[in-house]
């Protein structure tokens, strides 16, 4: 475990998300109303980046085959998903967002 700064707060609009890659693992972090997010970007259902999918609320929704997830604690919300998705612990630090990695 390390923590890694994955982009600073500006980079990310609140209600959005972007692909941040850290070596070989491409993490999707989101920013809901001000609080920042990361999880695996790439849907357990397939090979789809969550990243380019459309972030409702708390949930992403896969651009695929629109099966959804929770983007606070992984959990699969919507078929087709039903493997949870891996999460990372976040903070910001000044106006860096940093996760454990
Ligand atoms: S690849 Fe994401 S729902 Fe199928």
């Amino acid at each position: 475990m390390a923590d890694i700064i994955l982009c600073k707060t500006s980079d990310i609009a609140p209600g959005s998300v972007i692909r941040v890659e850290h070596g070989e693992l491409g993490l999707a972090v989101y920013n809901i109303d001000g609080t920042f997010y990361a999880t695996a970007d790439r849907c357990t259902h397939g090979l789809s980046s969550l990243s380019e999918g459309s972030l409702m609320g708390d949930e992403i929704e896969c651009s695929m085959h629109f099966g959804t997830f929770d983007v606070k604690t992984g959990a699969p919300t919507g078929a087709p998903c039903s493997i949870p998705l891996r999460t990372f612990k976040v903070e910001v630090r000044g106006d860096d967002v940093v996760a454990d990695i």
